[in-house]
């Protein structure tokens, strides 16, 4: 596939503005992979905690990061995330692997493990990829670039909803107050930043339903296409 450019597009938002639901149902329209990256990210803070590794010591995060190898692989057309040969699907979206991912992802070894394979899944296909330095980092040349946000009432409203439709006990205000706390990590670490690429397209999804968001995704993949 060497010299062959894909139609990829980058999808970077703060956490619960809907990019993987909304970046899932485009990239079924369109025919695309959809490549949620922050399931990479979590199935390393998964290890870290499964393993007891203090994620405040660089070092020692560093160290553990070569005894990790994850991969993803598509069944039924969902990804499912590989930690060491074991699918952890089912185990990275607890409140605690939140919290843990954001914490570790501010880490330059944890960062360039992913990297790697990040880049090398777009090189081959045409996907959906989102995350938070998709646009600006892993791939600064995507034809296609959307910064998909909502307000934080929006966003914590949305969590707690999904919690509460699964079963979960929980409480808005403190969804709202990680969710607060996600965005100042992510936004303010020094390795890869959640920002807006100069040349990404802000679509704010607050008024806006699932249906619609993925209509205005679309549509711009649409307008850059020509
Ligand atoms: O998208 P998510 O909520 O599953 O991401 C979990 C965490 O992973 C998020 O708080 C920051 C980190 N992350 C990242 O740093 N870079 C990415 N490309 C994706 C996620």
């Amino acid at each position: 596939m060497k010299g062959v450019i894909m139609d990829n597009i980058a999808i970077d938002g703060p956490a619960g503005a809907g990019k993987s639901t909304i970046a899932r149902l485009a990239a079924g329209k369109l025919g695309f992979i959809y490549v949620d990256t922050g399931a990479m990210y979590r199935a390393m803070a998964l290890y870290f905690i499964r393993n007891g590794i203090d994620t405040e010591d660089e070092s020692a995060v560093s160290a553990a990061c070569e005894d990790i190898n994850i991969s993803i692989e598509y069944k039924d057309g969902k990804q499912e995330v590989i930690l060491n040969g074991e699918n952890v699907n089912a185990f990275i979206r607890t409140e605690k692997v939140s919290l843990v991912t954001s914490d570790i992802s501010k880490y330059v070894s944890v960062r360039a493990k992913l990297l790697g394979l990040q880049r090398s899944i777009a090189a081959t296909k045409n996907i959906i990829m989102d995350g938070r330095d998709i646009g600006t980092c892993v791939l600064p040349d995507a034809k296609t670039k959307i910064y998909l946000t909502a307000s934080a009432d929006e966003r914590a409203r949305r969590r707690y909803k999904e919690q509460k439709e699964k079963g979960i006990s929980c409480d808005l205000e403190k969804i709202k107050q990680d969710i607060i706390k996600r965005d100042e990590q992510d936004m303010n670490r020094k390795t890869a930043p959640l920002k807006q690429a100069e040349d990404a397209v802000f679509l704010d999804t607050s008024d806006l339903s699932v249906k619609e968001a993925v209509n205005a995704v679309i549509n711009i993949y649409r307008t850059k296409e020509t």
